[in-house]
């Protein structure tokens, strides 16, 4: 079967997504016409994306006005081209750049790239659901004093599990050095449109952010947007490595998707975004019963702010991993989740999203969670056990011996995994999703990322950078 009859095939079946993209292929936001209809190039009366003057030039402006921005520019390879091209501007080749270590690997692949010298800060461990924390602005305040030569702070804010930083108190400090702000905001395209959510970076004085809008918002896959707010980046050099790091042939299709996006939610976003929050309250009142299974709620957890559209179920209190719960989400509820990591699966929801989907997803929650209390602590001892590690400590242990650039540029040996203790890796490996690193190339393996890993791999979570799959060798510089 092709890809397309594939695809067909899935959009008449009725399993329901919870996860991006935002759209849900909800058809109620999608009247789209045959997309051949409208895909043209740059032919006249259609501007030029990378030299806006006409129709473009004003879409990207009326994006600017939505997010409060002083220049929003469209980008059509996601997050991951807004990432590399605001990076690559707001640095020069070798500088020090001050990074949250828990950034998406696009964060790395720009530090490469530009042959950065990071810095890293790590985000508290929130010891009960087994995930990062904000990052602590007296922190960032420490490192600025520590090393008067950072570029460059660059901070991943909603995480993918949905936790919000304190921009504003990160972004005040920078300031106080005239360092620029990078905030990865990939996830909070959604953020500031109601009182319900965190304001976003924008607002709350970063210098410049990502947003994916396929994420969490009503936009074909691959859209985003960059937004430059401050004297202190050079939108000029932005513009000229957003047109180095995407196509010369940006498709008018997505454009034409993301402008819509935007007069959607300029006209309607409050109207919108009401019964949105009217459905996600009524789902976590729904399953306010739950016994063993837990949710993150705002209001409950405030040792970080949370995006409530982010739903994060945990399954630390049971005996079950949080795959056998996404596996039981799909095959026997019909709910295909966003991901599953070993103690939680995070379902993402969007305006787009139907009473039919939250009430599924509830009432299956409801029910595997009556049936967890039979279970509970009787069997799957041996999984349970294989569980016991915290995956967040584990990128906390590497230790920085070269650049990344270094490291790849350096001789290279295949060793055995298992016999990798003390060798300096040239490769990445991380889970995706979420993609973030747990060994960047330059840094020292421990026993802790032999075992775990190895783990991981052996519970069926994705383990991916190695070239060897299997996971059997690793590359490492040669000594
Ligand atoms: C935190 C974070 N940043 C950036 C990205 C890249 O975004 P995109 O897929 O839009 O390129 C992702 C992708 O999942 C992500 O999770």
């Amino acid at each position: 079967m092709n890809l397309y009859d594939k695809l067909l095939d899935y959009s008449k079946s009725d399993v329901y997504p919870m996860h991006m993209p935002g759209h849900k292929r909800n058809d109620q936001f999608l009247n789209h016409v045959n997309p051949y209809l409208i895909d043209v190039t740059e032919i006249d009366g259609f501007d030029n994306l990378f030299h806006a003057e006409g129709i473009l030039k004003e879409a990207m402006k009326r994006a600017a006005k939505l997010y409060g921005s002083k220049y929003s520019n469209f980008l059509l390879g996601g997050s991951s081209a807004g990432i590399l091209s605001g990076i690559s501007a707001c640095t020069k080749k070798g500088d020090k750049v001050l990074v949250s270590r828990n950034c998406h690997k696009s964060v790395y692949n720009a530090i490469y790239l530009n042959e950065l010298r990071p810095v890293y800060i790590y985000p508290q461990i929130d010891k009960d659901y087994g995930i990062d924390c904000g990052i602590n602005p007296d922190e960032i305040k420490e490192m600025l004093i520590k090393h008067n030569d950072i570029k460059l702070i660059i901070i991943t804010s909603p995480t993918y599990e949905g936790v919000v930083s304190d921009i504003k108190g990160i972004s005040d400090i920078a300031h106080e050095y005239n360092v620029p702000v990078f905030v990865d905001e990939a996830h909070g395209a959604h953020l500031g449109l109601h009182e319900y959510f965190p304001d976003n970076s924008i607002k709350l004085g970063a210098d410049i952010v990502v947003h994916s809008l396929h994420k969490t918002l009503p936009s074909f896959t691959q859209t985003g947007l960059l937004h430059v707010n401050s004297s202190l980046v050079d939108y000029e050099r932005v513009k000229e490595y957003l047109s180095i790091y995407q196509s010369t042939s940006p498709s008018y299709v997505l454009m034409a998707g993301i402008d819509r996006c935007i007069d959607l939610l300029s006209k309607k976003a409050y109207e919108l975004f009401e019964s949105y929050v009217k459905r996600i309250e009524d789902f976590y009142s729904k399953i306010g019963s739950l016994k063993h299974l837990r949710v993150i709620r705002r209001e409950n957890d405030n040792f970080f702010d949370f995006d409530p559209s982010k739903i994060l179920i945990s399954v630390r209190n049971t005996n079950i991993s949080g795959m056998d719960l996404y596996k039981t989400l799909l095959d026997k509820y019909k709910v295909q989740v966003e991901m599953a990591s070993k103690d939680y699966v995070i379902a993402m929801t969007s305006i787009c999203d139907t009473d039919l989907g939250f009430n599924r997803l509830a009432d299956a929650l409801l029910e595997i969670d009556r049936e967890l209390k039979e279970k509970y602590q009787k069997d799957n001892k041996n999984v349970k056990e294989a569980l016991d590690f915290d995956l967040n400590t584990l990128y906390r242990d590497a230790e920085m011996v070269m650049t990344s650039f270094e490291a790849k540029n350096s001789k290279l040996e295949e060793i055995p995994f298992e016999m990798s203790k003390g060798r300096v890796t040239g490769e990445y490996i991380y889970l995706y999703p979420p993609g973030i690193p747990m060994l960047v190339p330059g840094e020292r393996i421990t026993s802790r990322h032999i075992i775990q890993l190895q783990r991981c791999r052996d519970l069926g979570l994705s383990v991916q950078g190695l070239e060897d799959y299997t996971m059997k060798e690793i590359r490492v510089i040669e000594e």
